[in-house]
């Protein structure tokens, strides 16, 4: 994003948001409301950006990777977590897939940011304090990928700095009621780059989190290691990425678990982006924990 700000819908003449139809937005600040829609929710996860990354998602995202796992594994006894979920959108597609399972865990490194209300405007904050999204009236803005945008919208952070936050939830509505319902289902705070804490599960899902547009190699291999150290010999990795290139369907590849590193199990006609990596993977077979 060049300016990393954007109008809001309905708020403008019409003519002026059919000009400007690309930087016209849905107000995301609808996530503080109870009575938000699941699909109005999901929507606004593309302004949440939090920790480098975007947790822009959608339903039914994975069909084919998703299908890897279904054709390749009895899932009954086997527990799933689902790294960098989002707000567990696609996790909830996973379950609804799913034969049978013991436990499945939607994590993500951000469940939860607070925000702050002046006049009409809500400012978001991440778990450190940074304010990531301003909202007004008529524009929306991103502080925390401008300079520009922070020094624009300072006299309201300011004012915001001293009003009280609250919390708030970045699990779908439809999770939310999932989660109220199978007690089979759980959140976890995770982040990639560290290792999964005992017990561990039996297969993890990446999905859209280790890209090249967000991490080096060298740190996706370092989340891999980590990734690796999360699963117990003979555990389940299913990669997936929604490439940009356009008509490219989404990619996929599962791979198990082996002392050394992962063997190639099943992929997608197309290799996801980080394929080559994880089959490249080498870990000491003493390595037990990966380094942060
Ligand atoms: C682009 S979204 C992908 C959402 C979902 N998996 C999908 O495919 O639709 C990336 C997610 O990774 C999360 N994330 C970012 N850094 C992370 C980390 N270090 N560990 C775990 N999750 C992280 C973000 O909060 C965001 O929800």
């Amino acid at each position: 994003m060049l300016l990393p700000v954007r109008l809001l819908r309905d708020r403008w003449p019409g003519w002026i948001e059919r000009r400007l139809a690309r930087f016209v937005w849905s107000d995301p600040s609808v996530i503080t409301r109870p009575d938000v829609s699941p699909e109005r929710f999901r929507e606004a996860m593309s302004a949440i950006h939090v920790g480098g990354t975007i947790k822009i998602t959608t339903a039914d995202r994975h069909p084919e990777p998703d299908a890897l796992l279904l054709d390749n594994l009895d899932t009954a006894n086997l527990v799933i977590a689902d790294v960098g979920a989002s707000d567990g959108s696609t996790s909830l597609d996973l379950v609804r897939k799913l034969d049978g399972f013991a436990g499945f865990v939607i994590s993500d490194l951000f469940l939860e940011i607070s925000s702050a209300r002046v006049g009409r405007r809500t400012v978001f904050y991440d778990p450190a304090g940074q304010a990531i999204l301003m909202c007004g009236h008529r524009f929306i803005a991103w502080p925390v990928l401008s300079r520009l945008v922070r020094i624009l919208v300072a006299p309201v952070l300011l004012r915001a700095a001293t009003t009280a936050r609250e919390p708030v939830t970045l699990l779908n509505p439809d999770v939310v009621e999932l989660l109220a319902q199978d007690p089979r289902v759980a959140t976890r705070e995770h982040d990639v780059f560290t290792v999964w804490p005992d017990p561990k599960p039996d297969v993890i899902k990446v999905a859209n989190l280790l890209r090249r547009l967000y991490f080096t190699d060298e740190q996706i291999a370092r989340a891999l290691r980590a990734l690796h150290a999360s699963l117990p010999e003979g555990g389940h990795l299913l990669v997936v990425d929604n490439s940009r290139e356009p008509g490219m369907p989404p990619r996929g590849g599962l791979y198990r678990r082996e002392p050394s590193g992962f063997s190639l199990v099943a992929e997608t006609t197309n290799t996801p982006e980080i394929g080559g990596l994880v089959t490249a993977l080498e870990v000491a077979e003493d390595a037990g924990h990966a380094p942060r």
